[in-house]
Parts: structure tokens; C-alpha cells; sequence
């Protein structure tokens, strides 16, 4: 099957302050790289609170919203966009629950996190957040284009 005859679902992951000062990046990308999922854009921010907040805006009414928009812009944060057919749901599924200890063994938050405020890595929910998510942390150019060799062994 030709690789390029595929519509390609895109989505916004980001490593939290907490997994980039524990020395996880490379863990994580790890996982979705050895999937097949294609990495298209990667850069290390620190988000002001204000960006945070943005980022959260559907978690403003929570009582967690400010600790959780301190928390993320409280370091350097991991920001990337991942490719691949599935890659929003499938994502999903590779972090695992929110909450860190109901999240299954062998998802990324079951494996090396334990509490829902520190569970050290973000991924968009569905197309629509996917879509706001990458708009609002990527400029276009900053999204790469490029046919991996891997992608006809992978498809
Ligand atoms: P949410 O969007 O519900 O989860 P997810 O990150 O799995 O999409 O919540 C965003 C973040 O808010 C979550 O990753 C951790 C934090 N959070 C808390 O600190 N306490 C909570 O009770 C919840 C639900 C989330």
C-alpha cells in the first residue's frame, strides 16, 4: 500500500516540566517511535502561565486549573507532533488514565508515573483538540513534511 495514499491523523504530545527534569524523553519518544508513528515537529518551551492557561482553557471551572497551569509552565516543556493512522486514539491509549494509579502496566503514565498531578505527559483527545493543540504550540513552518522510509514497512 502506497504510504502516501494514506490520509495521515496528526497529534499534539508534550512531555510535562516533571518528565523532562526525570529524564524520561527519551522513554517516551521511544514508545511511539517503535509503534511506527512518525515524529513531525519537537521543541522544548517554557509555556508562560498564560500559554498554560490557554492550553487548559476546557479545565478552567476545576478546582486543580491554577496548580495544573503552575505545573506546566513551571519548566521546560517537551512539545511534539506525532503522525501516523490512529495516532490521537492510539496515543491515547500508549499514555494511559489520567490518573496514574488506575492507569494499566504498560502504558507510558502505569509504567513511570504515580499521582493524577504528576503524571508527566500530555495528548490531545480527540481531532478537534488535536487540531487546537498543534495550532496553538506550532507555527506551520515549524511542522516538517518528509517521507520516512520506514512508512512502507509500517503500512
Ligand atoms: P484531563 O484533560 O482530564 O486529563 P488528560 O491529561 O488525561 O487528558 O486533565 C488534564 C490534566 O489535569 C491531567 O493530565 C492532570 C490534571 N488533573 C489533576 O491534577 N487532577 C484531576 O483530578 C484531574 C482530572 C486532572
Amino acid at each position: 500500500q502506497e504510504a502516501n495514499a494514506i490520509q495521515m491523523e496528526r497529534t499534539f504530545i508534550a512531555i510535562k516540566p516533571d518528565g523532562v527534569q526525570r529524564g524520561l524523553i527519551s522513554e517516551i519518544i521511544a514508545r511511539f517511535e517503535c509503534k511506527g508513528f512518525k515524529l513531525v515537529a519537537i521543541k522544548l518551551v517554557v509555556p508562560s502561565k498564560s500559554f498554560a492557561q490557554k492550553h487548559y482553557h476546557d479545565l478552567k471551572e476545576r478546582p486543580f486549573f491554577n496548580g495544573l497551569c503552575n505545573f506546566l509552565s513551571s519548566g521546560p516543556v517537551l512539545a511534539m507532533v506525532w503522525e501516523g493512522e490512529g495516532v490521537i486514539r492510539y496515543g491515547r491509549k500508549l499514555i494511559g488514565a489520567t490518573d496514574p494509579s488506575k492507569s494499566e502496566p504498560g502504558t507510558i503514565r502505569g509504567d513511570l508515573a504515580i499521582v493524577v498531578g504528576r503524571n508527566i505527559i500530555h495528548g490531545s483527545d480527540g481531532p478537534e483538540t488535536a487540531k487546537d493543540e498543534i495550532s496553538l504550540w506550532f507555527k506551520p513552518e515549524e511542522l516538517s513534511n518528509y517521507t520516512s522510509n520506514q512508512e512502507k514497512w509500517v503500512y
